[in-house]
C-alpha cells in the first residue's frame, strides 16, 4: 500500500512538471508583460509597414507619401486612444475616402494601436 501511494505521487509530480513545461514551451504562461508588449509593437510596426506605409509616414519619415494622410506619430495628438481604437475597428471608413477599407483582426487592431501609441509624439 505505501509503495503504490508513493508511485502515484511520483506519477502526479511528473505529470504536473510535464504539463507546466508544455505550457511554458507554448508561451501560455508568459509572465513577462514587457516582452508581450514589445512583441505587439513589433507586429504593429510590421503591419503598418506592409499595409499603411504607402500613404502614411509610419515611423520617422518627415512626410507622408500621400498628401493629407497624417503621419502615424501625430495621430494620437489628434485622436484620443478611444478614438483611434474606434477608427481601427471600423476599418476607417467614415470620412476617409482615400483610405482603403479593410478588415483587421482584433489582434491586428491591438498591434497597430500599441505601435501607433508607442511612436506618438506629444503635442502635434
Ligand atoms: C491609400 C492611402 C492610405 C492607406 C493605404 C492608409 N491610409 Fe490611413 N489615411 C489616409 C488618408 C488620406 C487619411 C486622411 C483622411 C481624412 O482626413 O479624411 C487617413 C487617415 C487615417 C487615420 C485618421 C487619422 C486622424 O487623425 O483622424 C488613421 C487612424 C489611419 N489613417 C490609419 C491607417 C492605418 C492603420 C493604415 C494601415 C492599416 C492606413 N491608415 C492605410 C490614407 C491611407
Amino acid at each position: 500500500m505505501p509503495l503504490s501511494a508513493r508511485s502515484l505521487l511520483i506519477a502526479v509530480v511528473f505529470l504536473s512538471v510535464g504539463v507546466v513545461a508544455g505550457f511554458l514551451a507554448a508561451g501560455w504562461l508568459s509572465d513577462d508583460p514587457d516582452a508581450e508588449y514589445e512583441a505587439a509593437v513589433q507586429r504593429g510596426h510590421d503591419l503598418a509597414t506592409l499595409m499603411c506605409a504607402r500613404c502614411h509616414a509610419v515611423a520617422d519619415e518627415p512626410q507622408s507619401p500621400r498628401e493629407g494622410a497624417p503621419p502615424f506619430r501625430t495621430i494620437m495628438g489628434r485622436l484620443t486612444a478611444e478614438g483611434l481604437d474606434d477608427e481601427l475597428s471600423e476599418g476607417l471608413v467614415a470620412g476617409h475616402d482615400p483610405m482603403p477599407r479593410w478588415l483587421l483582426s482584433t489582434r491586428q487592431i491591438d498591434d497597430l494601436f500599441f505601435y501607433i501609441d508607442s511612436i506618438s509624439v506629444q503635442g502635434s
